[in-house]
């Protein structure tokens, strides 16, 4: 097949704008779209240092390239984290995840920390595993989402920006209309405004990029990123996401562009009125040990709980 911008033969096809694209109009297209997306979503809209969370993997990656080359222009400054979360269980992934991530920056020439959930917080997501009954993921969530708001804020960023694509999102979509999460749901945006006693943004550039386009450029490109899948994506919670994941999959490709479909009708029309619904102010506690917020029925974090118990253990 030939491009559809030139008479070079086509690398990709884009069936949702029913193009095929040669490998230079691929990257090009790609490198602007993703311009045009942070503009017309407003993501970075008075932002000025934005830290960029690295783990590694192809979405990650792309994001942190797109962002450096992209700063200029969006005017903002970039700066790299990345978290050892302790995961081995005899693969050596988080060694070779932040090894890659550190790699990344230092690529992109982007300023970065390292924060290893084993010496700065006594813990890791092995240990977890083994000391409590919780599935390692769900530790190794709240873990993420604690470390990479508190580190932000660290380094002085106002906003924060994860790799999170659009296959991503509409598996999430799905299983929050399944179980009725719709208060998860309601604050599930490409971009979310400082809220409940946090001080960053937190936006996903890559919320409407199809996860094979990513995958594609980032070979394209040549950097480095591990494809790895964590050694605990088998576990029981991670199954069934990964069941509605592979339904999704099945019905882009009987009906491609649904799962666009299905995330722009979300981000334009079901999240707003949910929004409206959910966006009571609530009500934000203070962890007594660490001080982050918490919710008001809680005196300790979950975060915090989880490290006691696993010291404790020790
Ligand atoms: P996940 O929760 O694994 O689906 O990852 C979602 C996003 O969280 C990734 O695209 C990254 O932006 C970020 N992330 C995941 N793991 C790490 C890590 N170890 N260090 C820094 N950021 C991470
Ligand atoms: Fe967190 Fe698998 S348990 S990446
Ligand atoms: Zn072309
Ligand atoms: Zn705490």
């Amino acid at each position: 097949m030939k491009c559809s911008l030139c008479d070079k033969e086509a690398v990709r096809e884009i069936p949702y704008m029913k193009m095929y694209l040669c490998r230079e109009h691929f990257i090009e297209w790609f490198d602007q779209r993703f311009i045009r997306d942070s503009k017309r979503y407003r993501l970075f809209e008075n932002s000025k240092r934005v830290a960029v969370a690295v783990s590694g993997g192809k979405d990650s990656t792309t994001m942190l390239h797109l962002l450096s080359q992209a700063s200029k222009q969006l005017n903002i400054e970039i700066v790299g984290l990345t978290i050892d979360l302790g995961i081995d269980n005899g693969t050596g992934y988080s060694r070779k995840s932040v090894e890659t991530a550190v790699k990344n920056f230092e690529i992109a020439h982007v300023k970065y920390k390292v924060i290893d959930l084993g010496s700065d917080y006594n813990f890791t997501i092995d240990k977890a595993k083994r000391g409590t009954n919780r599935p390692a993921c769900s530790v190794c969530g709240l873990s993420k989402r604690y470390i990479l708001n508190a580190a932000a804020e660290e380094m002085d960023a106002d906003t924060l920006a994860t790799g999170h694509n659009l296959d991503d999102m509409a598996q999430f979509i799905f299983s929050g209309y399944v179980y009725g999460n719709l208060e998860s749901l309601s604050r599930n945006s490409m971009v979310n405004p400082p809220e409940r006693g946090y001080c960053v943004k937190k936006v996903k550039p890559l919320f409407f990029t199809p996860e094979g386009e990513i995958l594609h450029y980032a070979i394209l490109r040549g950097y480095p990123f591990i494809y790895d899948p964590c050694p605990y994506s088998s576990e029981f919670g991670s199954v069934s996401q990964e069941r509605i994941g592979d339904m999704m999959k099945s019905m882009e490709a009987k009906m491609p562009g649904t799962m666009m479909n299905m995330v722009k009708t979300f981000e334009k029309q079901i999240r707003p009125a949910l929004h409206d619904i959910y966006s009571r102010d609530e009500d934000v506690g203070r962890c007594k040990l660490c001080g982050r917020p918490t919710t008001k029925d809680r005196e300790i974090c979950s975060f915090c709980s989880i490290k006691n118990k696993l010291a404790a253990k020790q």
